[in-house]
């Protein structure tokens, strides 16, 4: 028999059982389910990613709610399981939740909470700041430094490309997209074209009224556009961020066609999900064009790298970190565990779960809410006025 997975038990008396899949940022999170009668497992095994055994062997005979994290597969069997058990919550430590078949949850009666609001700048400063890295060749000059082969200031030594007046194209203008479409605007003065389902009039108004700011001061005004395809946005853009969810439809969005119709010397950034790129197509596309470069935060099967891109000198790759900051990382494990505390409680659902500012305030107890469940309609949850 497999030796149980290791774990840290906080409130061994709580009258219900939560379970973490993992040590999560923040001991506020733990506090707020010790406070409402929770007995806190936190597994705490080497083992990075856990398997469907290791989860079911986690939930047991009695479970109330678990945490689970996007590495994990939740779908039918781990449901089921969550259901004989007796648990009515899971949520995500996550924005995105492709990881997490939600009709298979439905089915079972179990609310699918994820954590959305706190990791729009987040994450959107790490797209920035790989494109920064990718334009102005930061990694490359680090190891070439490191190397020791720094001998003397040269005029063509890591010559990259200026952003300023330059277009930055957002696939995808979301809270994200948005976000990082705004610094790339504000911050180093590009244009902006983005491609969207959706319009995005707030980002439109702010950078007109931007440029027009800029033009009463005598400087030249940035610009928008909203493209009526994306490969507009691919042949006009000089960087592309990449901001869709993960679908079928978005499943190797960009390909080897698409690839070839961006600019030689463009940039290409994805903190979204690894499968929106077919990564096979971006190492061969890496290779033919030395000029164009990648800014990567995720992969197409990841943990792994497609065979050649740990090569490519012109290839930026960063593992999943975008909403890794301290603020953003307390906040999901807090809007995690309120989520599944808030269904074991009978509490409605928030809601305007872009707005869950109220769950992060560390002074005042949080509302008698759950943050964020996707599956509240399907499952007829009610919604709170609060
Ligand atoms: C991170 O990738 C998330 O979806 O939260």
């Amino acid at each position: 028999m497999a030796k149980p997975l290791q774990i840290e038990v906080y409130n061994p008396n709580g009258k219900y059982r939560v379970i973490s899949t993992k040590s999560m940022p923040g001991t506020r999170w733990i506090n707020l389910l010790v406070e409402q009668d929770c007995r806190v497992e936190v597994c705490t095994a080497k083992k990075t990613i856990l398997s469907v055994e290791d989860i079911i062997s986690l939930i047991g005979q009695k479970c109330d709610g678990v945490i689970g994290q996007l590495t994990e597969d939740w779908g039918d069997t781990l449901f089921s399981a969550l259901s004989k058990a007796g648990g009515k919550a899971f949520s995500n430590m996550a924005v995105g939740y492709n990881n997490v078949d939600v009709n298979a949850a439905t089915k079972h009666g179990v609310a699918v909470g994820n954590t959305p609001g706190v990791l729009t700048e987040t994450t959107a400063e790490l797209a920035a700041s790989l494109s920064l890295a990718a334009a102005r060749r930061i990694v490359e000059a680090d190891e070439f430094m490191r190397a020791g082969l720094y001998d003397g200031w040269l005029p063509h030594l890591f010559v990259g490309n200026l952003l300023k007046g330059q277009t930055v194209g957002v696939i995808g203008a979301g809270r994200i997209g948005s976000a990082y479409a705004r610094m790339m605007v504000e911050g180093f003065k590009m244009n902006l074209i983005y491609y969207d389902l959706y319009q995005s009039t707030r980002l439109e108004k702010f950078i007109t009224a931007y440029g027009e700011f800029l033009k009463s001061n005598g400087e030249q005004p940035v610009t928008w556009k909203r493209a009526s395809s994306m490969d507009e946005v691919l042949l006009e853009a000089d960087v592309i961020s990449l901001h869709p969810v993960l679908d079928k439809t978005t499943y190797h969005l960009v390909n080897k066609e698409r690839l070839s119709k961006m600019k030689k010397e463009a940039i290409l950034i994805n903190c979204s999900r690894g499968p929106v790129i077919d990564e096979a197509a971006l190492v061969e596309h890496l290779k033919a064009n030395p000029m164009f470069r990648v800014g990567l935060d995720v992969f197409e099967d990841e943990p792994n790298m497609k065979p050649g891109l740990a090569e490519m000198k012109n290839a930026i790759v960063v593992p999943h970190i975008a909403s890794a900051s301290k603020w953003t990382r307390e906040g999901m494990a807090t809007l995690a565990a309120l989520n599944v505390l808030g269904k074991i409680k009978g509490y409605p659902v928030w809601a305007e779960p872009n707005n869950v500012e109220p769950f992060l305030n560390e002074n005042a107890p949080p509302p008698a809410a759950s943050p964020s469940i996707v599956n509240s309609k399907a499952l007829g949850l009610p919604m709170s006025n609060l």
